[in-house]
């Protein structure tokens, strides 16, 4: 069936294990290119975890699988393409700490006190923004009190210094493709032929960033199955939007819901 679907189910149901097969099944029976299959799951672990399962499931033609999370897949893609933001390809990803020390230098330069603007609460506001597809521009329009006036002057500022460093942070990985995507139809193109598959496990768990992607790539072919918890959205203090998953099937139509009610573990 080549219907969107979403597998919705509990704790040790067996959701992993139905994409894994999933993925086995389409190379296997239906001749899908692993070159065409993208997956994604939540930690490195699960994608080397994923990837060692197919590759026993299917053999050696599964190394050409791309198996992520959104980051590392953000990254390798932004290898490619993030010329066209005007960066060039051996960009550099600054990690929490390079972030953090970054936003107190901006704050430094600005003469912003530390003790009333602590770097990592403005760090937090500027990664929910980023998160929710807000950049500067954006958020310096809809600031309105002072908290969020300053935190958008320092906002500014560090992505000033980032482009500058021809650096980004992680929260960069995803609204920088999202940007590319959104504005590049033939990048936008050339990623929905490649990836003519796509699976996302722990769905529940995306935020709205990381949606859109999945949007932008499947939106042609909605090749597209996702598993998720409704019960486990443990990432919500990080953005997570659980919408994602409750409006998955009014964002394709025709969306097969298939619940697993067993649990294996216990
Ligand atoms: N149909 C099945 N028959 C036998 N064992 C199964 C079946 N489905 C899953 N299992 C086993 O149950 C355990 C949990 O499976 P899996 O990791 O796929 O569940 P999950 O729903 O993804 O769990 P989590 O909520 O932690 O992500 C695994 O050890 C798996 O091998
Ligand atoms: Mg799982």
């Amino acid at each position: 069936t080549e219907k969107p679907l979403l597998v919705i189910a509990g704790a040790g149901s067996g959701k992993t294990r139905v994409l894994t097969y999933r993925i086995a099944y389409l190379i296997k029976s239906r001749g899908v290119d692993p070159f065409n299959i993208l997956a994604i799951t939540f930690t490195n672990k699960a994608a080397r975890e994923m990837k060692r399962r197919v590759i026993e499931l299917v053999g050696r033609i599964g190394e050409y699988m791309w198996v992520s999370t959104f980051h590392s897949f953000c990254a390798r893609l932004l290898r490619y393409e993030i010329n066209h933001l005007g960066m060039s390809r051996n960009y550099v990803i600054y990690d929490a700490d390079d972030a953090l020390s970054l936003v107190s230098n901006v704050e430094k330069e600005l003469d912003i006190d530390i003790k009333r603007f602590p770097p990592r609460a403005v760090m937090s506001v500027i990664s929910d923004a980023k998160n929710k597809l807000i950049d500067y521009e954006a958020f310096s329009k809809k600031a309105v009190d002072y908290f969020e006036k300053i935190a958008a002057k320092i906002y500014g500022l560090y992505q000033e210094k980032l482009f500058k460093a021809n650096a980004l942070d992680f929260d960069d990985l995803l609204m920088f493709v999202v940007d590319i995507l959104h504005l590049f139809p033939e990048v936008r193109k050339k990623y929905q032929e490649k990836f003519k598959y796509i699976l996302v496990d722990e769905f529940q768990d995306t935020n709205i960033a990381q949606n859109e992607i999945v949007l932008l790539l499947s939106e042609e072919h909605k090749r597209i199955c996702v598993v998720g918890d409704e019960d486990q959205n443990i990432y919500s203090w990080r953005g997570a939007e659980i919408k994602n998953i409750i409006n998955f099937d009014k964002q394709f139509d025709d969306t097969v819901v298939i619940k697993l009610e067993q649990n294996y573990r216990s």
